[in-house]
Parts: structure tokens; sequence; C-alpha cells
């Protein structure tokens, strides 16, 4: 039987607690969780991508069966190039759904053999956002207990 591998789509910038959920999530249900990372010319990232590769791997490495990649390009194209079939998507509240859904249409319309399936995070991080945690350290507010501690001190050194 082929391996069930959940393609886990982001920006990572940087990785919460609520994404790390998500993974833990989807352990029991794939054989492996692949992380992939947007390389976005367009946006001004907190970290590179290299950074943020660096850190996923660190993290989540240890926990086994996790893999992390970088990805240009459509998303379904790189689900062809890893053999993969399923994208998992967090979904933190009713506010995430238009974008998630539009994505999720628009990426079957692309490519037919790829299902997006959505995860709900533990409630306690409903509310936790990449963005914010930027926001919130850049002035000077304290995200411990959001964020995995390696990337609270990276936001706090670098
Ligand atoms: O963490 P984000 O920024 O919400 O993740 C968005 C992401 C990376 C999943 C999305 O922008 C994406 O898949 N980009 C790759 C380009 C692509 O395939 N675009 C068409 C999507 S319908």
């Amino acid at each position: 039987m082929s391996r069930r591998i959940a393609v886990y789509p982001g920006s990572f910038d940087p990785l919460h607690n609520g994404h790390l959920d998500i993974v833990e999530r989807c352990l029991p249900i794939f054989d492996e969780v692949l992380v992939a990372v947007l390389r976005n010319e367009e946006k001004k990232p907190r970290f590179s991508v290299e950074e943020r590769v660096e850190m996923l791997r660190d993290i989540l490495q240890p926990i086994g069966r996790c893999r992390v990649e970088s990805f240009s390009g459509l998303l379904v194209d790189f689900m062809d190039r890893v053999g993969a079939i399923t994208i998992v998507r967090g979904l933190r509240a009713l506010s995430d759904f238009d974008y998630e859904f539009q994505m999720a249409l628009m990426n079957r319309r692309l490519n037919p053999r790829v299902e997006t399936v959505f995860m709900m995070p533990k409630e306690e991080y409903s509310y936790l956002s990449s963005r914010l945690v930027k926001e919130v350290v850049s002035l000077g507010g304290d995200v411990s207990g959001l964020v995995p501690d390696k990337v609270l001190e990276r936001l706090k050194t670098s």
C-alpha cells in the first residue's frame, strides 16, 4: 500500500503552537507529515525560508514521521513531485473559511487527484496567528506558551 502523506503547506513565519497542534493531529491518521514552506518572493518575511526550514526541522524531527521542505510555484505541482494527494490545512474559525474554501476548490480544479482536509486546532489556539505573534513581539509583548521555545529564542535574538 502506498504511504499516506499529509502535505501541510504554509508560510510558517514563524511556526506557532497552533501549527504544531495540527501536525500532531495528523500523525495518527497519516504515515508521514510533510511540512511545505512556501517560497514567496513577494512577501517580506520575518525569517528567511532557510531559517524557517531549519527551525521547523529542528523542532519537528524529534517527533518523527515529519519532513520539512520548501517549495515554490503551484502547491498542486509540488504534491505531484512528492507523490502526495492530501493537503492539510488548519481551520481556526469561520473567518478562515472563505479563503480556505476558495483555495481548496482551486487546487482541486488544478489537480483533481488532490483533496484538502481541514483540521481544527485546540480551542486555546483558535485566535493564534503568525501575524499576531510577530506584531506582539515587535511591540515588546510576551508570546511564551504560544510558540515553541526555540522559536521564542529566535524571535528575541534575531
Ligand atoms: O500560511 P499561509 O500563508 O496561509 O499559506 C498559504 C499557502 C502557502 C498554502 C498558499 O499560498 C499556497 O498554496 N501557495 C502556493 C501557490 C499556489 O499553489 N497558489 C494557488 C492556491 S489555490
